[in-house]
């Protein structure tokens, strides 16, 4: 596996691939990698003949009172890692390749709508920080297809809405959320969790798994959000939502007939947030 840290030598390899009529796809991380980031480098490998991963932990996504300065960084079990997954190229940038006038003077992209509720409405800015790095990465390795974890299911649609929008020459893939035997959704943040918080972790896919059943069985969508807040709030969880929204535009949904219906969750156990979903 090349390891890259800038725009010129990324493009010198993706473009030599590109001449020679490669497919490339691209992953992009925030680092401290696990097996969800590894299921996503799998899927890329059978879309392509050459698989592109970053790692950057992006400051404009991380609001003033968030985790950035704290978010696990390991690169080297990185490498380590996607080069077993078959990882061709990782484009490792500093924070002056991506922002060259610096986070605070950069261009930003904001998706309207979108980036305003859910996550949005709890973490300002945040999906701005998002789209405006993801911009950047696809514009730096100019991929043909991306792919992201469906556990971040608001940012995907985030990203399907910038792509589309801008009229990108990228496809979009989003993976099945990875879990532990336990339902816990993988992510770097779970490490966060004290061991008695991780014990009661799993409460969020299993109260999810109730509102599938719940919503299977005709309850109304909006006593099924009650009782799900409810249940999360007696295991402990400050919620942050709980929400049954359309699957493709995230407006509220008023009945399971409506369109695909996912039922959406943030919650913080301590000072770790958690967030997970489930398509009904
Ligand atoms: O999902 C993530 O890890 C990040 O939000 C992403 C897409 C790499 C942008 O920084």
């Amino acid at each position: 596996m090349l390891t890259v840290r800038t725009v010129s030598d990324l493009r010198a390899a993706v473009g030599g691939w590109k001449r020679a009529g490669e497919r490339v796809a691209f992953v992009p991380t925030m680092g401290n990698l696990h097996a969800g980031h590894f299921s996503l480098v799998a899927l890329a490998r059978r879309q392509a003949d050459r698989v592109v991963a970053s790692v950057f932990v992006n400051p404009t996504q991380f609001g003033p009172n968030e985790d950035f300065e704290r978010y696990p960084r390991t690169p080297d079990a990185d490498a380590v890692g996607l080069a077993d997954a078959g990882c061709d190229l990782l484009l490792l940038p500093s924070v002056e390749q991506m922002y060259p006038f610096g986070p605070e003077r950069c261009v930003r992209v904001r998706v309207p709508g979108l980036s305003d509720v859910l996550d949005g409405a709890h973490r300002p800015g945040h999906f701005d920080g998002v789209a405006t790095v993801v911009l950047r990465l696809l514009n730096m390795v100019q991929p043909d297809v991306a792919v992201f974890g469906r556990k971040d299911f608001q940012q995907v649609r985030v990203i399907e809405y910038l792509v589309r929008d801008l009229s990108l020459p990228v496809s979009i893939l989003a993976a099945e959320t990875q879990r532990e035997p336990d339902g816990l959704a993988l992510s770097s943040r779970n490490q966060y969790l004290s061991a008695e918080e991780r014990a009661r972790a799993p409460e969020i896919h299993r109260t999810l798994q109730f509102v599938r059943e719940a919503a299977q069985r005709r309850v109304p969508l909006a006593e099924i959000e009650a009782e799900a807040h409810r249940r999360l709030a007696a295991a402990g969880f400050e919620v942050d939502y709980v929400a049954l929204r359309r699957a493709d535009d995230l407006a509220p949904a008023a009945s399971l007939d409506d369109g695909g219906v996912v039922a959406l969750v943030a919650a913080r156990l301590g000072r770790t947030r958690l967030i997970d979903n489930l398509l009904l």
